[in-house]
């Protein structure tokens, strides 16, 4: 049995968790760039927790500078075993209100500027995609909503677009018509990239505005944001405490885990 690491990135803020034990930051060093910032390591009631703030503590990153490869490499580094991540996100439906938490089963990448891949360079892989999101992990978060009086909206599918600037109104009615739920910035490539690192991982998304297309709501600016993340900020946290709470101590089954078992188009004695 291996013991489970659980990842979480996420906004500052989520890691203020009471209870964490023995907070440490580390520096972990990626070929593939600067990650977004050091890792928090930490212990909750005998799980193994790190946390990876998406846009560096003090939040100097746009989602557009993220080097999402670097993030996922160094919480591979650091142990993890299952990673879920935290983001705002707008509403492209009516019944998801701004203070919405969602829990999205598909993903559309509309992001365009993003290297997202590891694969490359001589190496030719292509991994499954068709279920982007951990089912197993869903259910963990989606209980532990539950349990915390979280209410949480389980599955949908989330638009994740290059930015930093928020949608035209026609592109917010575009995404409606696509059957997106959701909208945000940084859930791709790094679902992606997890999935390639055979890393099960989950998003757990805020709802923070309705974007631009509701005709009785301000489009979207960062004010809106910043205020609803900040309300946002307790229920997030216990919504963590309570996944750690219940997050299983060894690893379990995850088709993840075994992405890669068939994803090599190259042959091995070709590979540099
Ligand atoms: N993050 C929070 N609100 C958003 C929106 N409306 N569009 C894209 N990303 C967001």
């Amino acid at each position: 049995m291996t013991e489970a690491v659980l990842g979480i990135i996420g906004g500052s803020g989520v890691y203020d968790i009471p209870g964490l034990e023995n907070p440490r930051w580390l520096p972990i060093e990626s070929p593939w760039g600067q990650p977004s910032d050091a890792i928090l390591f930490a212990e909750f009631q005998g799980l193994k927790l790190r946390f990876l703030p998406r846009h560096g503590r003090g939040h100097r990153l746009a989602p557009n500078e993220l080097n999402f490869r670097a993030n996922i490499d160094v919480l591979k580094r650091a142990g993890v075993t299952d990673l879920i991540s935290i983001s705002a996100v707008g509403s492209l439906r009516e019944h998801l209100a701004p203070g919405t938490f969602v829990l999205p089963d598909q993903y559309i990448d509309r992001t365009h500027a993003r290297p997202a891949s590891f694969f490359g360079g001589g190496i030719v892989g292509h991994v499954g995609f068709a279920e982007p999101v951990s089912a197993r992990l869903r259910a963990l978060v989606a209980k532990a909503a539950g349990e915390a009086g979280v209410a949480l909206s389980d599955g949908g599918t989330l638009v994740v677009i290059e930015g930093p600037q928020f949608s035209t109104r026609a592109e917010s009615e575009m995404y409606r018509t696509l059957k997106a739920d959701i909208i945000g910035m940084t859930a791709m490539p790094e679902a992606k990239l997890a999935r390639e690192a055979e890393l099960p991982y989950a998003t757990v998304a805020m709802v923070t505005d309705y974007d631009a297309w509701h005709p009785h709501h301000e489009a979207v600016d960062v004010q809106a944001v910043v205020a609803t993340l900040h309300a946002n900020r307790d229920k997030a946290q216990a919504l963590v405490s309570a996944i750690a709470r219940g997050f299983p101590r060894q690893v379990e089954d995850d088709p993840a885990r075994t992405a890669l078992d068939h994803a090599f188009m190259t042959a091995p004695e070709a590979r540099p």
